[in-house]
């Protein structure tokens, strides 16, 4: 019988960096998502605004390891640095706010970055895998259609920690870590406009009641489309208490904080979007790097492992997968 492969739940970054460090420890891996493509909270979205960052923003390099991989994509052609025109906002005023820190993002869009890492390794889309459980040997996963996937020498869990909490049942110690994180939503509103607003603002950190953060989509580089295209946040608190409120309502609210702050005319936008996301941010950062059960052969990551952002969910996949090699 042919050496069975190693399932990784999950195409989000966490997931993508394990994937590749066992494939090219010569380990096979197959991956599952229940999204219709790679990326998870750093995909994009194409639309008649071009490609759109709806989830991360950009991303900072701290820890060397992290440093190493950014570059090695730079080389790719996947990633590129970010300068925006920053701002930040004091009490509804606009203030310049430079500063030194490198920002990163996916070029032509944060998905080429998801995109790139996941190559042609072997995936399975569109497919939520809802149990997943061990036999006497293997693992075996089954989806919300009730087909089941397997066998499985090993698991690696790389969703969201709420989502998580409930696939690790069979180790009920690393089910109740997971369970114990928080997250919070995010509400994300795009807009475009025909014309450029007549602002040189490219970035700002607003932080107030309702709105968190604006961006410039077209000033990272590489994006195309013909429309000058925005994408703001909603703060946690903001978006948790209008978490059902319907996706217009909540362009209209977004949009209308905006337009009260930033210092232009703006004129009704050509093109809107909004997007929930339900488990945007962990409440807090933790230092897990990466839950495992080595006898089990199950392991989780994510964001929610160490500091909720890309560098920490690419960090908490690493080392899922170096705990894995050192029990193989
Ligand atoms: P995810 O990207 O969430 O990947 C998990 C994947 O698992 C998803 O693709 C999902 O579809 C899949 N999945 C879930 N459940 C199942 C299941 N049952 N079966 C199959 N598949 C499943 N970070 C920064 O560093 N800078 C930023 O500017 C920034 N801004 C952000 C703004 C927003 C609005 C959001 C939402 C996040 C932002 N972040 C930012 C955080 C950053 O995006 C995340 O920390 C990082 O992308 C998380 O990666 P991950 O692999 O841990 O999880
Ligand atoms: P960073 O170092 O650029 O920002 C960290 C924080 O420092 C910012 O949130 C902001 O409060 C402050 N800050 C940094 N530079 C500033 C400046 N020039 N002027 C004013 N304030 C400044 O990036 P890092 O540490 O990589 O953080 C990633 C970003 O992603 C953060 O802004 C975070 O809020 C955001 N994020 C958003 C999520 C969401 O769901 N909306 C989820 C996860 C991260």
């Amino acid at each position: 019988m042919s050496k069975a492969s190693i399932a990784i739940i999950g195409t989000g970054i966490a997931g993508l960096c394990a994937a590749r460090t066992l494939h090219d420890a010569g380990q096979t891996v197959h991956l599952f998502d229940k999204s219709r493509g790679s990326g998870g909270r750093m995909a994009s979205k194409r639309s008649e605004a071009g490609s759109l960052d709806m989830g991360a923003q950009y991303f900072t390099a701290r820890d060397r390891r992290f440093t190493e991989a950014v570059r090695q994509w730079q080389t790719e052609g996947w990633a590129e640095q970010w300068s925006p025109n920053l701002f930040q906002a004091r009490d509804g005023q606009l203030a310049p706010s430079a500063d030194e820190q490198l920002r990163w993002v996916g070029t032509p869009s944060m998905g080429a970055i998801t995109g790139g890492l996941l190559g042609d390794l072997p995936v399975t889309f569109s497919c939520r895998i809802t149990e997943v459980f061990r036999g006497e040997e293997y693992w075996t996963l089954v989806d919300a259609d009730g087909a089941s996937h397997g066998p499985f020498s090993q698991v690696i869990i790389a969703v969201p920690a709420p989502q998580a909490a409930a696939l690790l049942a069979t180790a009920p110690k690393l089910a109740a870590v997971a369970a114990s994180v928080a997250m919070e939503p995010t509400w994300a509103v795009a807009l475009g406009f025909a014309a450029p607003l007549n602002t040189t603002l490219e970035a700002c950190f607003v932080q107030d009641d309702a709105l968190d953060w604006i961006a410039r989509n077209r000033s990272k580089p590489g994006r195309d489309g013909h429309l000058d295209s925005w994408v703001l946040h909603g703060t946690s608190g903001w978006s948790r208490q209008h978490l059902d409120l319907a996706k217009e309502a909540v362009t209209e609210r977004l949009l209308g904080a905006f337009a009260e702050l930033i210092d232009c005319v703006v004129p009704a936008p050509e093109f809107t979007l909004a997007h929930r996301w339900l488990y945007a941010r962990p409440t807090q950062a933790h230092e897990w790097s990466a839950l495992a059960d080595a006898r089990l052969g199950l392991y989780a990551c994510g964001d929610w492992c160490l500091s909720g952002r890309v560098e920490g969910a690419w960090l908490s996949g690493q080392e899922a997968a170096r705990k894995l090699l050192e029990n193989l």
